[in-house]
């Protein structure tokens, strides 16, 4: 038996022992894939003596196309096996009463924060945390925001009596405060992202005095702004499921990073589709670590760069889930919770494999 013969043997043989779409998938790489025997075959062309390759080529094509066949008719075979067994097993009883109603859901800001920890995760990103309770050093100072800076009235701070280490306290207005906290605890290079509660002093259909942010921060040596531009556009087509989703970056101004950039995604200002439509959605701030932020916390900034992120998790989950009002989400009105929460085992609606 030549050696063609004896691979569509032994492919036959194989695709019979698979019994399932994964053993059947290895046979199929195995084969036909990137490195597969039949590709090798083919690869090897080239070796063949002039006067025999003509001959030899037409035999490993027509073996080839036979063997996408065999690999084709066995996945369709599995396919209809796998089919019959769950139609088998999956009966009703229509006579049985309605399932109970489930105990509870996970909230959609939870579900939310999930999913940028599972995508950023990915991206070998760590989750930090830093406290509520904040010196104003921290969530502002620090972040090159100076005392007489209008961003401090912007914030609607709240601040609070009592001091630590002899800096007066605010709730934190943004999750910002832990980039100071890793830059100052953790040795780089690192990458963390920080989500949690935030307050400021606005309440109306679209503010709540506590809401949530997920800050993002990334140190290394030669971090450009081609990876921050990468990063983000990555998570935003993971996390709004669109591969193709548009994202824009367009410059604007933070006093902690330099230059800085909000970034817009594509939608329909009209029907509030994501993706959809000429119109664009700013989303989230973004920008190069000020040098100022780094050498306040003790970094060279000749030797250490980075970039960082910021972004409202409510916003996020109303634009993917089509929530249109802010106050539910802290109402515990069960008939919100069941209709916008999550069960515990559904499967995240993320785009994987970007
Ligand atoms: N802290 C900003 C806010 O609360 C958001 C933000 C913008 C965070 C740019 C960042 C950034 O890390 O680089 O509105």
């Amino acid at each position: 038996m030549d050696d063609l013969a004896a691979l569509k043997h032994a492919t036959e043989a194989a695709l019979a022992a698979a019994s399932d779409l994964r053993a059947w998938d290895a046979v199929r790489v195995g084969v036909l894939g990137k490195n597969g025997s039949l590709t090798g075959l083919l690869k090897a062309l080239g070796q063949v003596p002039a006067e025999q390759r003509r001959e030899r080529g037409a035999a490993v094509n027509r073996l080839r196309d036979e063997l996408a066949d065999l690999v084709e008719a066995r996945r369709a075979a599995l396919e209809a096996a796998a089919l019959e067994a769950r139609l088998a097993a999956e009966r009703a009883d229509v006579t049985l009463p309605p399932p109970a109603i489930p105990a509870g859901s996970i909230h959609p800001i939870s579900r939310t924060i999930e999913e940028m920890t599972a995508i950023f995760g990915a991206m070998g990103f760590t989750v930090g945390e830093g406290p509520d309770i904040e010196t104003d050093w921290h969530n502002f100072s620090a972040l090159n925001i100076p005392g007489h800076h209008p961003a401090r009235a912007d914030h609607d701070t709240f601040y609070l009596p009592g001091t630590r280490d002899g800096r007066p306290l605010v709730l934190r207005t943004h999750t910002s405060n832990v980039q100071i906290i890793t830059l100052l605890t953790q040795e780089p290079p690192f990458r963390v992202i920080a989500p949690g509660r935030t307050y400021r002093a606005d309440h109306d259909a679209t503010h709540s005095p506590m809401f949530h942010q997920c800050e993002g921060i990334v140190v290394d040596r030669d971090i450009t702004l081609a990876h921050l531009k990468g990063c983000l556009v990555d998570f935003l087509r993971a996390y709004f499921a669109q591969p193709d989703l548009k994202v824009r970056f367009r410059a604007s101004y933070f006093p902690f990073t330099e230059p800085s950039m909000e970034v817009d995604i594509g939608w329909n200002r009209r029907t509030g589709e994501i993706g959809a439509g000429g119109d664009w959605l700013e989303i989230l701030g973004s920008g190069m670590v000020h040098p100022r932020v780094l050498a306040n916390c003790g970094l060279d900034p000749r030797e250490w760069q980075g970039f960082a992120f910021g972004m409202g998790v409510e916003r996020v989950a109303m634009l993917k889930h089509g929530i249109a009002d802010l106050r539910p989400f802290y109402e515990s009105d069960l008939r919100w919770l069941r209709h916008y929460g999550f069960s515990a085992l559904a499967p995240a609606m993320l785009h994987e494999g970007l």
